[in-house]
């Protein structure tokens, strides 16, 4: 059946905005190695440039992510898929507390530790997500 023009609308915001946050870590984590090589500067300025995406691509999913839970009638739904609903909720918590830490992080070994959790938080809130979907 085809989706109505509001479900196409809050599902296209929601797939829109993981793209950025999910594959714009995976993206730039390939690049980042190459960037570096000339010039770490080069790095930091793409780095900011990606954050200023990122952040507002994340607080897109949290909004369209309780707008999927308003369109969804949660009394018809399993309970296997209330418990992917509330670990996908605690990974996107752990995706974006990570990614914060990551910005934060001074050491090489902070950035590639927060970055890793971030980006494999990431990829799983988008897996849980493609399961939760009817
Ligand atoms: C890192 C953050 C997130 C990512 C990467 C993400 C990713 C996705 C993806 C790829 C889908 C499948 C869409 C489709 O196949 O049509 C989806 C569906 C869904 N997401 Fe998210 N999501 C995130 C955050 C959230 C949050 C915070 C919530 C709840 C508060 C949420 C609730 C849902 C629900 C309920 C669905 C199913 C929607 C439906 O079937 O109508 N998501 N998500």
């Amino acid at each position: 059946m085809l989706s109505s023009a509001v479900d196409g609308i809050r599902l296209s915001l929601h797939v829109l905005a993981a793209t950025i946050w999910v594959g714009g870590q995976i993206t730039l984590a390939g690049l980042v190695p190459s960037i570096r090589k000339v010039s770490p500067e080069v790095t930091r300025v793409a780095a900011n440039a990606f954050a200023r995406l990122s952040w507002p691509a994340f607080v897109v999913l949290v909004l369209t992510g309780f707008w999927n839970l308003g369109a969804v009638n949660m009394s018809t739904q399993s309970t296997a898929w209330k418990v992917v609903l509330g670990i996908k909720i605690g990974v996107v918590v752990v995706s974006g507390i990570s990614a914060y830490l990551h910005t934060k992080a001074k050491s090489a070994a902070g950035l590639a530790i927060w970055g890793s959790i971030s980006g494999v938080s990431a990829v799983a809130a988008l897996v849980m997500g493609v399961f939760l979907s009817n």
